[in-house]
């Protein structure tokens, strides 16, 4: 096992603390012997760990993530489309299905320290593992955009809460220079656990679908997720690969603008969006997402917030499942744009993270008096 440089291919031991390659800073993946891979009926037991083959550790930390439902869904409109409710991850986000391995590498490196800079799900999930590890736990978020649910997962489980007086990029500049072991998606270790969602997906479709569309906001998930896809028809057990359709809000939306070819550099400086888990301006993984979408034929698109707001509804109301808006973007962009043959939406977090996103938008509930007849005249 190695860690691989993305950009100039020089490779460097695992157990080196490394983010990015001392030679020419481009981002590192970690790169699995072959005969992880022939060991493919080695399977066990359900979730993250199930894939304990291809990852880079033993589950030394976990919460029972992954193994998420994915809920094929007829009544939105559109063509039937599967729906991974990642929501359904012991803190309710995909970030789970990382930290549980990022956490599990850090402790296997001695780590006391954890940190990241956070939009809030990676805070609410570095939060929760770091406690079950023992560890001390430090997340940075923008100050005034981070949903009230994921402030209060991070408080709950003892981490040190900073606001910073920017947004997401600014906190994520900053936790750069810290001493803590880092666990951002800039941690290739975190990304091998995310990339079992791939994994999950193809078994319980049988094959790969042959879209995949989810929120892009780090750009951490899309990548992982497409190193998953490859490892699992590296390992023979699927012939086709997904495209991959990455969704952004049309505030915050640098990764559109760079593959459209209309910005050299992937930044917007004052990103914009009520999907507060994507207002990133500068993600960090987007050399690697840009290279996922180019080699997987898929595309990089946006929704406006509204559009967002009204996919969030749609599914909730439609299907049952209560997503956050971020989550929701994919069905905004699906309902706009039909896509052929089996799709599969990624709906990132659950949606009771950010509850006041749906008050804020006049709910419909009255109030009676106790007595039967004030019932009636209601109903
Ligand atoms: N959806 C949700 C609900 C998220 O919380 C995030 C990222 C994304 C999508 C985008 O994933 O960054 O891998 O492209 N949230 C991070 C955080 C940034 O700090 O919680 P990505």
């Amino acid at each position: 096992m190695k860690l691989s440089c993305t950009g100039c291919g020089r490779t460097y031991p695992a157990r080196i603390i490394l983010y990015r390659c001392p030679e020419c800073d481009a981002l590192l993946e970690l790169i699995h012997p072959e005969k992880t891979f022939s060991r493919k009926h080695a399977w066990k037991g359900t979730g993250v760990w199930r894939y304990a083959p291809l990852l880079p550790t033993k589950p030394l930390v976990t919460l029972g993530e992954g193994n998420t439902g994915l809920h094929l869904c007829e009544n939105l409109g559109i063509p039937p489309v599967h729906v991974k409710h990642e929501g359904e991850n012991p803190t309710g986000s995909f970030k789970d299905r990382g930290m549980t391995v990022g956490i599990a590498w850090a402790k296997k490196l001695g780590a006391t320290t954890v940190a990241c800079a956070s939009t809030g799900n990676t805070a609410a999930s570095l939060a929760a593992y770091a406690a079950r590890a023992r560890m001390r736990a430090i997340v940075l978020i923008p100050s005034g955009n981070v949903a009230m649910g994921k402030i209060a997962q991070a408080l709950v489980h003892g981490a040190k809460v900073i606001q910073v007086d920017g947004n997401f990029d600014d906190a994520m500049r900053l936790v750069q220079q810290t001493d803590a072991y880092l666990l951002n998606s800039i941690n290739p270790f975190r990304l091998e656990g995310q990339k079992t969602l791939a994994f999950e997906v193809c078994e319980a479709l049988g094959r790969a679908p042959d879209t995949l569309v989810l929120p892009m906001g780090n750009a951490g998930n899309i990548s992982a997720i497409w190193k998953g896809f490859k490892e699992w028809k590296a390992a023979g057990l699927i012939s086709k690969l997904p495209k991959m359709i990455g969704v952004q809000a049309a505030g915050a939306n640098p990764i559109v603008r760079t593959l459209r070819g209309r910005k050299k550099s992937c930044r917007v400086s004052r990103p914009e969006t009520v999907a507060t888990a994507i207002r990133i301006g500068a993600p960090i993984n987007w050399t690697k997402a840009i290279a996922a979408i180019r080699e997987s034929g898929g595309d990089a698109v946006t929704v406006t917030d509204r559009e967002i707001l009204s996919a969030q509804k749609l599914l909730a109301e439609k299907e049952g499942l209560f997503v956050e808006p971020a989550s929701a973007a994919p069905i905004a962009h699906l309902r706009k744009k039909k896509r052929r043959g089996l799709v599969v939406c990624v709906a990132t977090g659950h949606g009771l993270k950010d509850p006041e996103v749906i008050l804020r938008g006049k709910p419909k509930f009255v109030t009676i008096r106790p007595d039967l007849k004030s019932l009636q005249r209601v109903l």
